[in-house]
């Protein structure tokens, strides 16, 4: 892993001097904020980048943008790998870790999840205060990459109480109502059955996803302060009266898109 996350570092140092310190992932239906970076540096479609997977996931562009917003160097992943397609977790985050590599400090990661809390509705936001890996996989999984971090990270600031406050400050000043909770993790690719849902509520889980957690370990063990918002695109079965459509899940995350870009910009002018 640590040969391939070098590949993938030395590749890109080979096309640019840019070196971003803030790394954005970008979800499904979230990928239009990927247009508007006010100055592109460079951009690369992970296809091409040496050691990267390939995207297979609708919704998913497949793309790294290097540019400049509100004065901070930020790269923008449009698109990530879940392990529903096959990857281990270990594989999903090798774009992530190569930016880490790169020597990105701050992490924002986002995300359309079910919403489990019966509080919320479709189309609501929710910081990430913890998460549940409801898997048996984990980013770490392979020799420790010693250079990155320790063999047994603590994950008990996995997300960043200071980044919180400064969400919840920009949520306030914009006017935007945010949630809060914990983030469940679950394979996918199928939806969870009514059942599953109710034992996650009492497990302690607000809403439920299949990204996300693995990004978070891999940054925590790098030691980048890390913030992660989900868009409530659904409420998960059992308390949703109607099955769970992927159209749904992205249309969803069209309504919310303008909320969680002022989110992200607000954040990045306050970093
Ligand atoms: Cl209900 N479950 C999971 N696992 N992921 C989701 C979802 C539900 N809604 C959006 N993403």
């Amino acid at each position: 892993m640590k040969e391939r996350l070098t590949i993938a570092k030395n590749y890109i140092e080979s096309k640019t001097d840019f070196r971003p310190e803030v790394v954005i992932v970008l979800g499904s239906g979230l990928g239009d904020y990927g247009n508007t970076v006010e100055e592109v540096e460079a951009e690369f479609l992970y296809a091409e980048i040496p050691g990267f997977p390939v995207s297979t996931a609708p919704g998913h562009a497949g793309k790294l943008t290097f540019g400049c917003k509100a004065g901070k160097k930020i790269a923008l992943l449009s698109g990530r790998f879940h392990c529903y397609e096959g990857y281990q977790a270990a594989e999903t985050v090798v774009p992530l870790r190569t930016l880490l590599m790169l020597g990105a400090r701050y992490v924002v990661l986002t995300n359309a999840a079910g919403g489990i809390n019966t509080d919320f509705t479709a189309g609501d936001l929710m910081l990430i205060t913890d998460h549940i890996n409801f898997s048996a996989n984990n980013a770490l999984t392979g020799p420790n990459i010693d250079e990155l971090g320790p063999r047994f990270p603590d994950m008990s600031f996995a997300y960043s109480k200071r980044l919180n406050k400064m969400i919840d400050e920009i949520a306030e000043q914009e006017g935007i109502a945010l949630q809060h909770g914990v983030y469940g993790y679950m394979v996918g690719p199928s939806y969870e059955t009514p059942a599953e849902i109710r034992a996650l509520r009492v497990l302690g889980a607000d809403a439920v996803g299949m990204s996300t957690v693995h990004e978070a370990v891999a940054a925590s063990h790098a030691g980048a302060e890390t913030v992660a918002i989900s868009c409530i695109s659904n409420l998960a079965a059992g308390v949703a009266k109607h099955a769970l459509t992927m159209e749904e899940v992205l249309e969803a995350g069209k309504m919310v898109a303008s909320r969680m870009c002022a989110l992200v910009d607000g954040f990045l002018k306050k970093l």
